[in-house]
């Protein structure tokens, strides 16, 4: 390991938690090779930006953000700055004709390369790899935690995806799919809980087919959340996302049987319309998805369940819309990421389709599902007063640090003062509080 690599790096992510779990694998790659975190943008010889391409605004933002660096350049012509992720797969040639800033472009399969790739930048070269792989999974590469809070962490499960949903870009960006190693993924898990973690989330874009096949044995995703389920019945675990065409009762059995798996499911619908939805190639219908959801009430009770809905695709009229705020009425939603539909380039929406509803018309779409799901997460949250709540602490509260932060495995935050408990109680403990008031975001409460 040479000396020059003192270099200190410093690593912007924009997008999905995979995105962030991927920032960690960075950083491991990096971190090996002799290269140290900066403490601060401004300290670093080496600026990356994992950027995501899900909508156009995620990438105009990356866009204003790069332009923003050039003034970084100017003041220290040494600096390099390399832009990783979906955004450097997706226009990479683009990219690199109009930002003459941009020293490294790296795709999500190429971050074993970025040693290489940054010695041809000290070497006068660009250095590009948007290779997508068959194969890759980084399953041996233990992720260096950035921003951790000490209590909880990602691991990522699989890669890629191969849903086609024809509005999304993250299989051209992200690649085929492909399964971690199962054993890998649970020395994971138990080295965090050696750590002293206490909350693990499971990632991958449709975490229902994770499949992995190893000496006649083959394991499913509830096969692989029991077992890290069993490592330790205080450690709390997470998953998303799950797809509603594969979310099986093996696997709502299986969270049902323990209770340290989290009783919080994103299961995203898109749309209320079985029309859209078959546009949207989601390969469920509406019918389907509540029964789905009905299943999920009926073996996990107290199951928080969240959704994400694009409003606007292509060809939605007024009668499917008004389909969405009745499911979403009906599914009473714990909580939901709402969008406006962005057309994609090179996805089956923007080769086949047309982006025909009116921007103003999504604009409204959007504001009544925002205002729906406002009375809905309000409504949810109300539901929840004076209940008893087992929360883990993950730190203080934003506004006051003599209020604790936590949530409960329904995944809802909840405030408490820290008057009157435990003088040893510290992030990582679990408590459990009574509700006593909320807002349409936050549960309060005192410790009982
Ligand atoms: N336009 C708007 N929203 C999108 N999503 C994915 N692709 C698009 C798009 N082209 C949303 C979906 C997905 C979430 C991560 O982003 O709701 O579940
Ligand atoms: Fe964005 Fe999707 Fe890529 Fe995540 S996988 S960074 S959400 S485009």
């Amino acid at each position: 390991m040479d000396q020059k690599k003192n270099k200190k790096i410093y690593i912007e992510t924009y997008g999905c938690q995979m995105n962030f779990s991927d920032s960690e694998i960075v950083a491991s790659v990096l971190t090996k090779y002799g290269y140290v975190a900066a403490q601060s943008i401004q300290e670093a010889d080496i600026i990356f930006v994992n950027t995501c391409s899900i909508r156009d605004h995620a990438e105009q933002r990356v866009k204003k953000r790069l332009h923003h660096f050039r003034s970084y350049k100017k003041r220290n012509p040494e600096l390099i700055i390399g832009l990783l992720g979906c955004m450097a797969e997706r226009i990479k040639t683009v990219l690199l004709e109009e930002e003459p800033l941009l020293d490294v472009v790296a795709g999500p399969d190429a971050y074993r390369d970025l040693p290489r790739l940054l010695e041809q930048v000290e070497s006068g070269q660009r250095g590009v790899n948007t290779l997508l792989s068959m194969e890759e999974t980084y399953a041996d590469i233990t992720p260096v935690r950035l921003g951790s809070n000490g209590v909880s962490a990602f691991i990522s499960i699989m890669r890629g995806c191969e849903n086609y949903c024809s509005y999304c870009v993250v299989p051209t960006t992200r690649g085929q799919e492909r399964s971690r190693d199962a054993g890998s993924i649970l020395s994971e898990a138990t080295d965090l809980l050696k750590q002293g973690l206490h909350e693990v989330t499971l990632l991958g874009q449709n975490v229902n087919s994770y499949r992995w096949v190893d000496g006649g044995k083959d394991l499913s995703f509830a096969a692989l959340l029991l077992q890290v389920a069993e490592l330790d019945p205080r450690l709390r675990i997470r998953f998303a996302t799950s797809h509603p065409k594969d979310i099986s009762d093996e696997l709502l059995n299986t969270i049902a049987a323990n209770p340290n798996i989290c009783r919080a499911i994103h299961l995203p619908v898109q749309s209320g319309s079985s029309r859209i939805l078959d546009r949207m190639n989601r390969k469920y219908t509406r019918e389907g998805y509540m029964e789905r959801v009905e299943a999920i009430r009926r073996i996990i009770p107290g199951c928080a369940i969240s959704t994400d809905i694009i409003t606007g695709f292509c060809d939605e009229t007024e009668e499917d819309h008004l389909e969405t705020l009745s499911l979403m009425e009906w599914a009473r939603f714990d909580y939901a990421f709402l969008f406006k539909y962005s057309e994609r380039p090179m996805t089956l929406a923007a080769d086949t389709m047309h982006d025909n509803v009116p921007e103003e018309v999504k604009d409204r779409r959007l504001t009544e599902v925002i205002n729906l799901q406002q009375r809905l997460s309000y409504a949810s949250n109300k539901r929840d007063l004076n209940r008893v709540f087992e929360v883990l602490i993950e730190g203080d509260s934003k506004r006051s640090a003599d209020h604790f932060m936590g949530r409960t495995s329904q995944n809802k935050v909840v405030v408490f003062p820290k008057a009157g408990i435990d003088t040893g109680t510290k992030p990582g403990h679990c408590v459990q509080v009574r509700i006593t008031s909320f807002t349409s975001a936050t549960l309060l409460g005192e410790v009982v």
